[in-house]
């Protein structure tokens, strides 16, 4: 059923002008009864589909990240209306041997987190996504594969939304001092290859993220506007592939260094054994960050939340 449905309305999409019943039932095999069954189902559903003389024609195109938006991909993507966390979803479907880039999606979440154990606030309007990989790679590059998607919601958010955000060690998105996008990282490993990473992106688009501890903000609260959250995610998930396929440490190392706003700042890590306060001068091939100290000694730091210190008047 979920099959028709996605194929009927992939024909929908693609088509401007009304298209009969007679015509999708033939295309796919199946009587004009069906068809009707099935429209009447993807409208209770919220998808506004006009039905005249001529046939059916989709009236606008919803933002839902419904499978049958990713072309392609539509085999991989597992959508919920309403789910705990996407992580938790995304964690079954990897153990049970699913294949590399299942995305599991979700409108909204009840129980959705951030790293360190905190909250993420998960409303509708926002993006929130978690996505199965399989990257051959050792433990010590599998960090950096958080990076590499931190990378790619700047660039995303840029191609999509004109806004402009940067990276935050370890793999925040901030426009200005504001967080915009989170990243959540869960590895399983076997032998001494990943067997799975798991990523959950959480990124603030239509909703309006209250402000909490940290300052933070969404798309359509910096421009106005709301954007199609499908094509955000469609577009995202190309670049991501891409990226990934030509993984390489030493280009993602300087792509972050070239999009930071952490380097150069005076930064607290809380780290599991206490606070480490120092100036952010380099990032290690690894994923550390490299803290000069105030004796002038330098520490590496793998695991921790990063604070950046207020920016005077002379650093802006
Ligand atoms: C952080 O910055 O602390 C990471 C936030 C990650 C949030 C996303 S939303 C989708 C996925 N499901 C979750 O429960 N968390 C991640």
């Amino acid at each position: 059923m979920e099959t028709m449905k996605q194929a009927i309305m992939a024909m929908l999409a693609e088509n401007s002008t009304p298209l009969s019943g007679e015509e999708i039932s033939r295309r796919l095999g199946v009587s004009r009864v069906a068809v009707w069954k099935q429209i009447g189902r993807l409208r209770t559903c919220g998808i506004d589909i006009e039905s005249t003389t001529k046939g059916y024609r989709l009236r606008s195109l919803p933002d839902t990240p419904f499978p049958w938006r990713f072309g392609r991909r539509a085999g991989q993507i597992e959508y919920h209306p309403e789910l705990a966390s996407t992580m938790d979803r995304a964690g079954e479907l990897a153990r049970a041997g699913c294949p590399p880039f299942t995305v599991v999606v979700a409108d909204r979440q009840f129980q959705g987190r951030g790293r360190l154990a905190r909250h993420w606030q998960s409303a509708d309007g926002g993006l929130y996504c978690s996505l199965v990989l399989r990257p051959p790679l050792s433990p010590r590059e599998a960090p950096l594969v958080t990076f590499a998607v931190a990378l790619v919601l700047v660039e995303t958010l840029a191609a999509c939304c004109a806004v402009e955000a940067r990276v935050k060690w370890p793999n925040d998105v901030l426009v200005g001092e504001a967080k915009i996008a989170g990243i959540l990282a869960q590895v399983e490993f076997e032998a001494d290859q990943v067997r799975f990473i798991n990523l959950g992106v959480g990124l603030n688009l239509n909703n309006r993220p209250e402000v909490a501890d940290k300052p933070a903000v969404s798309v359509c609260q910096l421009t106005g506007r709301a954007v199609d959250r499908s094509a955000v995610l469609a577009f995202f998930l190309d670049r991501l592939e891409e990226r990934l396929a030509r993984f390489a440490a030493a280009e993602v190392v300087a792509d972050w260094k070239a999009n930071t706003l952490t380097l150069g700042r005076q930064v607290t890590i809380n780290t599991a054994r206490g606070n480490c306060t120092g100036l952010a001068v380099d990032l290690d091939e690894a994923g550390g960050l490299i803290l000069e100290l105030p004796d002038g000694r330098r520490q590496t730091i793998f695991y921790g939340d990063c604070l950046h210190a207020p920016l005077t008047g002379s650093d802006q």
